[in-house]
């Protein structure tokens, strides 16, 4: 039999074993080709025929033959194999992969971003400004005298000259003063998100790193009723219904009056628990009416002018939102613990 009929042979064995659709099927075909009244040996019969300089290679073609097919085999069977394990379920090919771990967002970021919208639903822009101040934005220009102890070095991170870390977001509310256009009907509604420093030594609830969400809103005939009422629906609308606004007498040289804002206590609603210290409400922000000399360094005239103006404290509220007992854990970045807020 000359070669190129070996290797016919050969193909269509391996094509029948492809095809073969068990294990019996495949046992047959294998059969044909090498048992001992198999093609193969039938093959190897007519060797007697071949001329004796040809017969080493024609031995050494049939070995080849024998070799491809019985290799072919032992995958084609293999494969039967698998198969019957996963029908057994030994493999279970429909079990979910352990999941992969996906990214979210900080705590602290999801109530900074619930703040901000509640705040642009009710017309408010958002603002930026710079972490690393001078001191004229964040003392002079509010009211803050020289000798006003959150001036002290205890409080303030200097870093050189009059270069500070901001130690709260209200010197954005010059920065927006400065910056907007003046005409007649001047309208100024931001809000403006971000990262304040003070020297404080870590507790439950201080941070040396903190945020805080200013707001200002300065137009002609603003009033202290128009600062309560966007608050109190501020507080609703990010606590919940049944929540009220307490709002008390605080000094801050750049508000008058100013004023202290409270919640009802969103964990016991208002019925006393350790968080509020049993008396029912949370303080969360600082607020006024903005000092007519703020106004005024401006350029923005104060008798014809009013604004008020609130800073809160955004670890406070996201420990309150999520009843996280102490507000260093969001510093921690302990996988753990952020895992929690989806
Ligand atoms: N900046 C004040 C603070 O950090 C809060 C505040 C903002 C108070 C605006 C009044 C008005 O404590």
């Amino acid at each position: 039999m000359a070669s190129n009929d070996l290797q016919g042979k050969v193909r269509e064995t391996l094509s029948e074993m492809e095809y073969a659709q068990d294990e019996a099927a495949l046992r047959i075909v294998f059969g044909k080709a090498m048992s001992g009244n198999g093609w193969i040996n039938a093959i190897l019969k007519t060797i007697k025929d071949v001329p004796s300089e040809a017969r080493k290679s024609f031995g050494q073609a049939v070995n080849e033959a024998k070799n491809t097919i019985s290799n072919a085999f032992e995958r084609r069977l293999e494969s039967f194999k698998s198969a019957l394990e996963v029908e057994k379920g030994f493999l279970d090919l429909t079990l979910e992969s352990a999941p992969a771990l996906a990214g979210r967002l900080h705590p602290t970021t999801q109530a900074l971003r619930r703040i901000c919208e509640i705040f642009v639903s009710m017309g408010f822009e958002v603002v930026d400004g710079p972490e690393i101040e001078d001191e004229h934005h964040n003392f002079d220009a509010l009211n803050i005298p020289a000798d006003h102890p959150a001036r002290d070095n205890m409080d303030t991170f200097f870093i050189q000259g009059d270069i500070i870390l901001r130690t709260h977001t209200s010197p954005v509310q010059v920065r927006t003063m400065e910056g907007i256009a003046r005409g007649d009907d001047l309208l100024i509604r931001v809000i403006s998100p971000g990262v304040t420093y003070r020297r404080d030594r870590p507790d439950r609830t201080h941070t040396p790193v903190f945020s805080q969400v200013e707001g200002l809103m300065v137009g002609k005939g603003i009033t202290f009723s128009h600062m309560a009422g966007t608050l109190q629906s501020f507080a609703r609308e990010f606590f919940g219904e049944g929540i009220n606004l307490r709002l008390r007498p605080d000094f801050f040289p750049f508000v008058e009056p100013g004023g202290e804002a409270a919640v009802t206590c969103p964990i016991c609603r208002g019925k006393g628990c350790p968080t509020c210290k049993r008396s029912g409400w949370v303080e969360i922000m600082g607020c006024g009416m903005v000092h007519p000399n703020v106004l005024d360094k401006q350029g923005i005239p104060s008798d014809r002018y009013q604004g008020f103006a609130f800073g809160m404290g955004v670890e406070r509220i996201t420990q309150m939102l999520f009843q996280v007992e102490d507000s260093r854990w969001f510093f921690e970045n302990d996988i753990r613990f952020l895992r929690q807020f989806h």
